[in-house]
C-alpha cells in the first residue's frame, strides 16, 4: 500500500518555523558551501538562485562576497523576512515568495544552491525537482550542494533520505556528474551522512 503524505505546503513550513520545529537551520553558512563560493569568480556576478533558502545564510555570505545576482526563493514568509531583516540592503526584488515547480526560467540561472530543501520535498516530486532544476539553468549551467545520503526511516515529514543510487538516476539525464561523493567538510551533525554534488547541466 502506497502511504500517501500530507501536503507540504506555505502553511506547513510557516508552522515550522513559528513553532521552532526547524532543526535543519545551520545559523549560519555551512563549510562545504563557503568553501565552494570562496573560489567562485565575483567579477563574473553569476546568476544564482538558492530554492527553498530557508533564512539563507548562503544568500547572505555570497551578498558580503560581492555576488549582486543572487535570489532566494522560498514558500514561507518567515524565511525571506529573516534574510530581510539580517541584511536589510539585499535587493527586495531577489526575494522571491514563491513555489520553486512554478519559478520561470527568463533568464535562466548560472548556478543553483542546494541545501536541505530536496529532502524537504515529498519524495515523489524528486524526478520533477531534477527536471525544474535543469528548466531553470542555462546550458552549462551549475547545480551544486548537498545531499543527504542516509536513511531517515519510515518518517512522515521531512526529512526525507535516500542513497547516492537512487539520486543519481533523477539528474541523469539533464546533468554531467562533475562531483557526486560524500562531503569531506561537513558539519558535525552531517559528517558521512551528505553527498557533496556538482552537476552540470547537459
Ligand atoms: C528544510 S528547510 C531548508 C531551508 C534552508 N535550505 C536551510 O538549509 O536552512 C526547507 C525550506 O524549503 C521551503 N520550501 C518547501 N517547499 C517549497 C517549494 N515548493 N518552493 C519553495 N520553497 C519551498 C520551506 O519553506 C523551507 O524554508
Amino acid at each position: 500500500m502506497k502511504t500517501v503524505l500530507p501536503a507540504f505546503d506555505a502553511a506547513y513550513w510557516q508552522a515550522r518555523y513559528d513553532d521552532g520545529r526547524d532543526g535543519w537551520d545551520a545559523r549560519g553558512i555551512t563549510p562545504p558551501l563557503r568553501a565552494y563560493f570562496d573560489q567562485l569568480d565575483v567579477a563574473a556576478q553569476p546568476r544564482i538562485l538558492i530554492p527553498g533558502a530557508g533564512r539563507a545564510y548562503e544568500a547572505e555570505y555570497l551578498h558580503q562576497l560581492g555576488f549582486r545576482q543572487v535570489f532566494v526563493a522560498d514558500i514561507a514568509p518567515e524565511a525571506l523576512a529573516a534574510l530581510a531583516a539580517r541584511v536589510p540592503d539585499f535587493p527586495p526584488e531577489h526575494l522571491l515568495l514563491a513555489d520553486f515547480f512554478a519559478l520561470p526560467n527568463d533568464p535562466p540561472y548560472d548556478l543553483i544552491v542546494e541545501q536541505t530543501f530536496f529532502c524537504a520535498l515529498d519524495p515523489a516530486l524528486r524526478p520533477a525537482y531534477a527536471r525544474q532544476c535543469a528548466h531553470l539553468l542555462r546550458p552549462g549551467g551549475t547545480l551544486m550542494g548537498l545531499l543527504f545520503d542516509t536513511d531517515f526511516g519510515p518518517v512522515q515529514e521531512p526529512p526525507f533520505g535516500g542513497s547516492k543510487e537512487e539520486y543519481r538516476e533523477y539528474f541523469a539525464p539533464y546533468f554531467e556528474f562533475r562531483h557526486f561523493e560524500t562531503a569531506t567538510n561537513s558539519l558535525k551533525p552531517r559528517q558521512g551522512r551528505e553527498l557533496f554534488i556538482c552537476l552540470k547541466k547537459k
